[in-house]
């Protein structure tokens, strides 16, 4: 595995790949690798014949009083569990070399990038469309791969990728958990043992909203109510949002027909963690 820091020797590197008629995946992620990441990367491992790894805790996309200077950093640790997977390239890009002095152009999709995540943390989304751009011109890969636990984020990202008309496949893989049911994330490390035992309320939740729509709950109130509740009830809990939306718009539903996405992002503590599930009418969907 390569270890590349400078982005005009990566696009050299894909531009070769290219001529030589190689599919390249890439998984842009901003490091501290989980179980989550290491399931994008065995995906991307499959799919291509050459896999690059971003690794960048992006600036852009962290609020003033966000968590970017704490943000879990261990490139030693990360290398060789990417190496494990087999990646060919962990590609791991300097702040200056992406915002070089000067800089100035900024990517917003719109409507998406509004309510959810967007509306309690303005500009992240800002952040993130100018960054996944930025490595997908530098990596130009045929397809990159993005995990469903950041769900906005992925729906944000599939609406730039057609907008600007980028050639590129985006793939998103379904969330991975602990055995206790808590998504995997990288934040997951900044919790006390008692918010960690607090934080299995986001996956209670999710399950007895499952369980309450196949059991013929319909309306966003009682799914809203149930959900709001059972997290209320447990302490070290604060809602930023719970929101039952559409899956591919993100606009609030008042009613599930068919399919609906159960969103929720929650503070634990200091630590704000997401979490979402497809809500079918039909059956029963893996979370
Ligand atoms: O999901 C993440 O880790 C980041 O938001 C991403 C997509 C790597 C952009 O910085």
């Amino acid at each position: 595995m390569e270890i590349v820091n400078n982005p005009a020797q990566m696009r050299q590197m894909a531009q070769e790949w290219r001529a030589a008629g190689q599919k390249i995946a890439l998984v842009p992620t901003m490091g501290y690798f989980h179980a989550g990441h290491l399931s994008l990367m065995r995906y991307g491992r499959e799919a291509a014949h050459q896999l690059v790894v971003s690794l960048f805790v992006n600036p852009a996309q962290f609020g003033p009083h966000e968590d970017l200077d704490r943000y879990p950093r261990d490139l030693e640790r990360d290398s060789s569990m990417a190496r494990e997977v087999g990646v060919d390239v962990l590609y791991t890009p300097l702040a200056e070399a992406m915002y070089p002095q000067g800089y100035q152009t900024y990517v917003t999709v719109e409507g998406l990038s509004r309510g959810l995540c967007g509306a309690s943390r303005p500009g992240h989304f800002r952040g993130v469309a100018t960054v996944v751009l930025k490595l997908l011109n530098q990596v130009q890969p045929h397809l990159a791969v993005f995990g469903e636990k950041d769900y906005q984020q992925l729906q944000v990202i599939r609406r730039l990728v057609k907008d600007l008309d980028v050639p590129v496949e985006i793939v998103g893989r379904p969330i991975v958990r602990e055995e206790d049911g808590l998504a995997m994330s990288s934040r997951n490390t900044y919790l006390s043992p008692e918010e960690r035992a607090a934080a299995l309320c986001l996956f209670r939740a999710i399950k007895a909203a499952r369980e309450l729509v196949l059991s013929g709950a319909k309306s966003r109130e009682s799914v809203l109510e149930a959900v709001k509740g059972m997290i209320s009830a447990t302490p070290h809990t604060n809602i930023d949002y719970v929101a039952l939306v559409d899956p591919e718009t993100l606009e609030e539903v008042a009613m599930i027909q068919d399919e609906a996405r159960l969103a929720l992002a929650v503070w634990v503590g200091k630590t704000r963690l997401i979490d979402n599930t497809l809500l079918s009418e039909s059956r029963l969907c893996c979370v």
